[in-house]
């Protein structure tokens, strides 16, 4: 068992800066847990403490049944992957890949199996003679990978490990630790896997669940499908989702018997599924969210259509991402098979999804939409 369990996680860094505050995390046997956010959201600040290589200031931190808190790196069944592969250079392959074998006195033909093993389920075994200076950026990260995997860890931890990778190895790198993830289950020995990433197309597909992370506080624990469908607040929202969110500033009002919401200087119905979270906060000045993908191109006249101009057109080949000024605001939409009539600086109708959309509370960015 290596479930991984952080309880009221703090970490106050020697010169006093509060880089994690109060986390909470329960990671469990097995699962594949992804840590996203922006640059200096402590990521590796949380990963470093699991691994043991930054002390926990207040709180639990458990690795299967036991507390890890005061317990050597070496001894908690981890392994870790780096951005920077940090393999050591005079070694070859082979070497690096046995080396943590070698000092753990593990026996000769032991060693030269789980290598070997690696090695051909990385693809690797033609280049084991070879140093790391001879190999290119993949290669010497598949080598770090194996030489996680030759450990046999209940629990990998990878930094940021596929940044140094070009945007196409970095899918089938992706692929590759996803399916040693997968046959780790199937065999019946699986592992638990933590990744930290910045990058939230990883996030959204590798991890069975992901934790985004703002300033050293977690923002939502979910499922990929809920983190992008069920933002809990503004931030996750705006977070992922490529291109981001688009947020107008808004006010809930009543319009009859109806609840609306007042943005761009129109009135516009909210869906019937959502009148009764929102009831309560009729008045209430807050952000009417839409994903890009929910703002159409229709032109035809209705309650929840609006007129703008295009001022950008980035075009995608498959899709393009249209972008409008609407009424001093800028809002994204996303088409599939773009028209090639669109013209910048032309004037479209365009009908808004209200069915889709989401009401962030203009001052917590709490999503209201959400509440019961
Ligand atoms: N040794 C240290 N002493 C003081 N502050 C630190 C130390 N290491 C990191 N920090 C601070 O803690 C915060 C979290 O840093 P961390 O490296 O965990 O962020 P991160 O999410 O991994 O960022 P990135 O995506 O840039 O790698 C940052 O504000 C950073 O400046
Ligand atoms: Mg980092």
């Amino acid at each position: 068992m290596a479930r991984v369990h952080l309880q009221g996680i703090n970490k106050i860094y020697g010169n006093g800066f509060h880089a994690v505050h109060d986390v909470s995390l329960e990671i469990e046997d097995g699962e594949f847990m992804v840590l996203v956010g922006p640059s200096g959201c402590a990521k590796s600040t949380l990963l470093r403490m699991i691994a043991g290589l930054e002390s926990v200031s207040s709180g639990d931190l458990s690795i299967g049944e036991k507390r890890c808190n005061d317990v050597q790196p070496k001894d908690r069944g981890i392994a870790m992957v780096f951005q920077n592969y940090a393999l050591y250079p005079h070694m070859t392959a082979r070497q690096n890949l046995a080396f943590g074998l070698e000092t753990s006195k593990k026996p000769r033909a032991e060693i030269e199996q789980r290598v070997n093993e690696a090695a051909e389920l990385l693809e690797i075994s033609e280049l084991l003679d070879r140093k790391p200076g001879q190999m290119s950026g993949g290669q010497c990260q598949r080598v770090a990978l194996g030489r996680a995997m030759v450990r046999k860890p209940e629990v990998f931890l990878f930094d940021e490990p596929l940044s140094n990778l070009d945007a196409k190895l970095r899918v089938s790198m992706r692929m590759r630790i996803s399916r040693l993830h997968r046959q780790l289950k199937e065999s019946g020995r699986p592992a638990t896997m933590i990744y930290v990433t910045h990058d939230q197309v990883e996030a959204m597909t590798m991890g069975d669940r992901v934790c985004i992370l703002k300033k050293g506080e977690i923002m939502q624990v979910d499922t990929p499908m809920n983190v992008y469908h069920r933002p809990k607040n503004k931030f996750v929202a705006e977070f992922i989702g490529s291109p981001s969110m688009n947020m107008l500033p808004g006010k809930l009002v009543h319009s009859g018997e109806q609840l609306c919401i007042n943005t761009l200087g129109q009135t516009f119905p909210l869906p019937v599924e959502q009148q009764t979270a929102l009831a309560n906060h009729a008045g209430k000045m807050v952000f009417l969210g839409l994903r890009p993908e929910h703002i159409r191109i229709d032109n035809q006249d209705s309650k929840s259509s609006v007129t703008a101009h295009i001022n950008g057109i980035e075009e995608m080949g498959s899709e393009a991402f249209v972008h409008f000024e609407l009424k001093g605001h800028s809002v994204i939409c996303k088409l599939i098979s773009p028209e090639h009539t669109l013209r910048h600086g032309s004037e479209q109708t365009l009908s808004l999804r209200m069915d889709k959309c989401h009401i962030f509370d203009h001052e917590t960015g709490v999503n209201l939409s959400l509440a019961q």
